[in-house]
């Protein structure tokens, strides 16, 4: 098979990709290992900034996202007594939109087939060959068969685990990295929020997040160890946890039941530069992972896939020849300030075990600082609703 753009991946990053070059009548294809009910079981974030419901509503494909999805004006820190809010709506004049990611992308999947979007699932072995030439192309196995696509671009949208990133030499790219001493533990259950807002709560036992995927069903996280077992938090224990974590004003409102989903993840901070080698072209985790401290993971996938589909748009239509080589350098420009922003949360909201009595005390100053200043909390704000692009 031969097309002009071949995609690895049908994640967030790949689906959204694809559906903008479609948009502009390019010919792409995309490859995923997984089935559709595989990628739609996986449960993970979902605060969207405007940058990503904007690319939604560009595609017409963003009318179940404001049906169903939750706009919020403001979110909490909490520091163990007091909720501070922060108004991003006042701070900012835009708000995020709760909706989860996993609906999202069944919008995105649901919407290929009519779109001239094909999505080759199941594809097995995807490999990458001649990425540095004029000429790129990939195999897969599909049916006991290997298939070959030709293309004049690869772009790689397949995560942190995926083939693509590992086609670029190491000889020219550097790979930057943080692993954090914890994870967090995540519960998914059928009762309301504890509050119609996000709460980040810092507390000296650790930190702890309320959050939700619709005014029936929420989501919350402790901070736990990295080699914690699940079985040591059965759903009562969780609660507790939870209650103390965040805070008498919180743990008012918070209504138990049991768990949907429960499981750990670790966190981890990651960037790999260059983001383009040859006619191959990472965008997502594939090149960059966040902590979920700042809820960034997906938007920087739709910010990178904004650069991305304009850099390919240009190449077709405008006959720039500059556009495929600047992506790199657009989109890690936004990628660090994003990790920035992340990594800075993550210590604010954190335990380390490293910490001693004195950072414990920064903590507690800078949460006090923040409730106190307008600047401070206009920071936070103009990051968590998202820089511009
Ligand atoms: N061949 C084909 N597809 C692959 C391969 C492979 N060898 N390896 C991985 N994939 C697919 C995965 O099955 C997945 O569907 O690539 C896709 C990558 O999707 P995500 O991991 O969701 O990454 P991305 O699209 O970059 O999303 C970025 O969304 O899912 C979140 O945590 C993620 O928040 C981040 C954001
Ligand atoms: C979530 O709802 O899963 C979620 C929300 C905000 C975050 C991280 C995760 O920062």
């Amino acid at each position: 098979m031969k097309t002009q753009v071949v995609i690895v991946g049908a994640g967030p990053a790949g689906l959204l990709l694809g559906h903008l070059l479609r948009a502009e009548g390019i010919d792409t294809v995309i490859v995923e290992r997984a089935s559709p009910d595989h990628i739609l079981g996986r449960i993970r974030a979902g605060v969207l900034e405007r940058t990503t419901t904007d690319l939604m509503d560009r595609l017409g494909l963003g009318a179940r996202m404001h049906a169903e999805g939750l706009p919020h004006d403001g979110f909490h820190l909490a520091d163990g007594k007091r909720l501070i809010r922060i108004d991003i709506a006042a701070l900012t004049g835009r708000h995020v939109m709760v909706y989860g990611q996993t609906e999202i992308t069944r919008d995105l999947m649901a919407a290929a087939p009519e779109r001239g979007l094909p999505i080759i699932y199941e594809a097995a072995d995807v490999a990458l060959f001649d990425v540095d030439g004029d000429a790129p192309w990939l195999t897969y196995g599909k049916d006991g068969a290997t298939h070959r696509i030709d293309a004049d671009f690869i772009c790689g949208c397949d995560g942190y685990h995926g083939p693509s990133r590992r086609a670029i030499p190491a000889s020219v790219a550097t790979a930057y990295e943080k692993i954090y001493p914890f994870g967090w533990l995540g519960i998914l259950a059928d009762v309301p929020p504890c509050n119609h807002e996000l709460v980040y709560a810092n507390h000296e036992r650790g930190f702890a997040l309320a959050s939700m995927r619709s005014s029936t069903r929420s989501r919350y996280y402790i901070q736990v160890p990295l080699d914690e077992k699940l079985e040591v938090w059965p759903d009562d224990r969780l609660w507790n946890e939870l209650a103390i974590r965040l805070g008498p004003e919180a743990a008012a409102h918070m209504t138990r039941g049991p768990a949907l989903e429960k499981s750990i993840a670790p966190l981890r901070s990651f960037v790999f530069e260059p983001m383009r080698h040859g006619r191959l072209m990472l965008a997502g985790d594939s090149a960059h992972i966040v902590p979920p401290t700042g809820a960034k993971g997906l938007n920087l996938a739709a910010s990178d896939v904004h650069y991305l589909s304009d850099a390919l748009v240009r190449h077709y239509k405008g006959h720039d020849n500059d556009a495929i080589a600047g992506y790199s350098g657009k989109a890690l420009a936004r990628v660090w300030k994003a990790e920035r922003f992340s990594w800075q949360l993550t210590r604010l909201m954190h335990r380390f075990p490293e910490n001693d009595a004195f950072d414990r005390r920064m903590q507690v100053a800078d949460l006090d600082y923040i409730a106190s200043s307008v600047a401070a909390q206009t920071m936070i704000a103009e990051n968590y609703v998202g820089l511009p692009l």
